[in-house]
């Protein structure tokens, strides 16, 4: 058997597949900004994700206000802890208020659990602060970090001063003398006396950039190697609300955090096998600070608004056109806080926020996933009202849910005729779907709209769950389908896998580009395929042939090629879906000379089933290495079942 196997191998080798570049032949430029991220909160990818929060229900706002609390302690009679609201705070009209009367310690306690417990890291300082009223001078208070079994591996005191009838805000520091996946935290009341606590928060101090009560800077990072050229924003599904009343409100997350007012998530309920009870949306990672990712990454905002329909997978909520003057204000109002001077409504809290230079938003989306004819008649309003006060702005629309059937052609036939900017397409389909379809977009219009390849990921088989969906299958076959879309960047000009962050213990949508625990986080498979091609992206279509083909799939190649104009150097990329290894030849021409060296990036498994976990994150990922070019043609051995990006310096 083994002597068959390995007289095959000497057979695939001994026939070298040849490809024709011509550097000469540009098909369209490059977007620059063509490879960017979905974020959406979903699967805990927000709060209890990338917003560095540990506590969970800060403000009492879930439906169960003491959903994530535990009350502890013999000295707790009833009464002592009760739930109260203030008229005055429409946003967070809930508090809580504490008395105890003689109480040492242990007598009188409340417990967090986390999201998911609390990640701890020994060494680490983490910032407790909390909003209190206490009338009169009289109980101390004194906080611990847990481990997962209760024992106390951080603690500090904390005093109150009295604030008679208003409410202030203290904090302090705990250090944590271990690291724990699942901690938890604790804060004890002493003494006598009544106070009331509300946004009782927990901070690591490491967070993005050391900014207070900021962002998890592993998760910023992983966003930040990948060099996006945007972040979308805020989703998905989020945008459009079970119903209505909870759709995304941009309004509702600017300005002090205390004064947003959390709303639940809709993937709380979505889907029963993953039914997610505590899952609500705190808005600490809100508008401001989603543009504020983007300028810190150097990636493009794209943010999407509602457009006056809730989720027509939930309630379909419509918003009858009279009443459409709200939704179209939001977006009008929302280029306003991105871009406006800081004399303007909009501007001004922007400015007051910290950011008096504009964001320098470019575009925006209206929609997502909706569709019919009342979404069509309803973006009407946004385009003819946006496009007379902010030409310059491009928008983007949705064509449905499918990137084929009834539904996609009504929108993309209209949207068509309408000559929209850009149209955002979306499929979550299986690898053969993607092999299949590595040609979509050779022949699209070359003059009408754009494309947003905007929510993609290749799932297979539903019986797998979890993170055990992102194998190399689908990534490899992702990876195929992408040569096709680079080949075509003169036609889609963004694309992003869809959804990006999953927390191993609080997910509902699966497969996911990165997923994480409350320590630790790892690309998939399709990370590192995005990645590659968002890092060796080129500035300019060039023509790359098999005979007379474009390599889409004849002899199961897939392959593009770009130019770095800037750096003169060739892009190759290429992926080889067969489980063998192939011998390769691109002659280069258009070109005086090759350097006589140049560098291969392979990705590749062992297996199909291959994946990334916690304990084993890079087991598929990239490895580079310098190859040799002889003259004008890059000769190589293509690994079984790889994708492979080929760079080579050229005069
Ligand atoms: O990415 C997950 C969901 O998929 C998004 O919220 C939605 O747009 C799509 O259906």
């Amino acid at each position: 058997m083994m002597v068959l196997l390995a007289g095959l191998q000497h057979v695939a080798l001994a026939q070298t597949h040849q490809f024709a570049v011509n550097v000469k032949d540009v098909k369209g430029q490059v977007n620059p900004n063509m490879w960017g991220v979905f974020f959406e909160d979903i699967n805990m990818g927000a709060d209890g994700g990338i917003y560095a929060e540990l506590i969970k229900n800060r403000s009492f706002e879930f439906y169960k206000p003491l959903m994530g609390w535990t009350k502890e302690g013999k000295g707790i009679k009833e009464g002592d802890m009760l739930v109260l609201t203030r008229p005055d705070k429409a946003n967070n009209p809930r508090f809580l208020r504490v008395k105890v009367d003689n109480a040492g310690k242990g007598d009188a306690t409340l417990m967090n659990e986390g999201f998911r417990g609390m990640g701890l890291k020994q060494g680490l300082k983490y910032t407790f602060s909390v909003m209190y009223r206490q009338p009169q001078n009289g109980m101390k208070l004194y906080l611990e970090l847990l481990d997962d079994k209760n024992n106390v591996i951080g603690m500090a005191d904390f005093v109150p001063r009295s604030s008679g009838d208003g409410w202030q805000k203290q904090s302090a520091e705990i250090i944590s003398s271990q690291t724990v996946l699942k901690g938890k935290f604790r804060v004890g009341f002493t003494g006598t006396g009544v106070i009331d606590l509300d946004m009782i928060s927990l901070f690591p101090q490491d967070t993005w950039k050391n900014r207070p009560g900021g962002l998890r800077a592993d998760m910023v990072q992983k966003l930040a190697d990948m060099k996006p050229g945007f972040i979308r924003f805020p989703g998905g599904c989020i945008v459009e609300g079970h119903e209505l009343s909870t759709r995304y409100q941009w309004k509702k997350t600017v300005g002090p955090v205390e004064e947003r007012e959390l709303i639940v998530n809709r993937w709380n309920t979505e889907f029963a096998h993953r039914l997610t009870p505590d899952y609500f949306q705190s808005f600490g990672l809100g508008f401001y600070e989603y543009f504020q990712l983007s300028e810190d990454i150097g990636a493009e905002a794209l943010p999407i608004l509602n457009c006056g329909m809730a989720c027509q997978f939930n309630t379909a909520e419509l918003v009858p056109m009279e009443e459409m003057d709200e939704y179209v204000q939001d977006a009008l109002d929302l280029i306003e806080f991105a871009n406006g001077a800081v004399t303007t409504k909009w501007g001004k809290v922007r400015n007051d926020m910290g950011h008096p230079l504009p964001f320098n938003l470019k575009m925006l989306g209206v929609g997502n996933e909706n569709w019919g004819p009342q979404y069509i008649e309803r973006l009407k309003l946004f385009e003819k009202a946006i496009k007379t006060k902010y030409p310059e702005i491009k928008l983007v629309y949705s064509s449905g849910t499918d990137p084929d059937g009834a539904r996609f052609d009504l929108l993309n036939n209209e949207l068509r005729r309408m000559k929209v900017d850009i149209i955002d397409e979306h499929y979550y389909r299986s690898p053969e779907w993607f092999l299949a379809n590595a040609n979509r977009y050779d022949h699209y219009d070359r003059k009408g709209s754009k494309v947003f390849a905007g929510e993609y990921a290749g799932h297979v088989d539903g019986k797998i769950k979890g993170a055990e969906r992102n194998i190399w299958q689908s990534a490899i076959a992702e990876a195929a389908f992408l040569t096709g879309v680079e080949r075509n960047a003169d036609v889609v000009v963004m694309a992003s896998y869809a959804p990006l962050f999953a927390h191993v213990d609080a997910w509902q949508w699966a497969p996911d580009l990165i997923w994480v625990d409350n320590l630790n986080v790892y690309g998939t498979p399709s990370y590192y395929v995005q990645k590659m091609y968002s890092l060796n992206k080129g500035t300019q279509i060039v023509s790359l042939k098999q005979g007379n083909e474009f390599v889409g799939g004849k002899d199961e190649f897939y392959a593009s090629a770009t130019t770095d104009a800037a750096a003169g150097e060739i892009i190759l990329k290429i992926a080889n879906v067969k489980a063998e290894s192939r011998a390769v030849v691109f002659n280069i021409d258009g070109v005086k000379k090759l350097n006589a060296s140049g560098k291969l990036i392979t990705l590749t498994a062992n297996s199909l089933s291959d994946m990334n976990s916690i304990t084993d994150p890079t087991k598929v990922s990239p490895k580079e290495e310098p190859i040799k070019i002889k003259g004008k043609k890059v000769q190589l051995t293509l690994q079984p079942n790889s994708f492979s990006v080929i760079r080579v310096k050229y005069n």
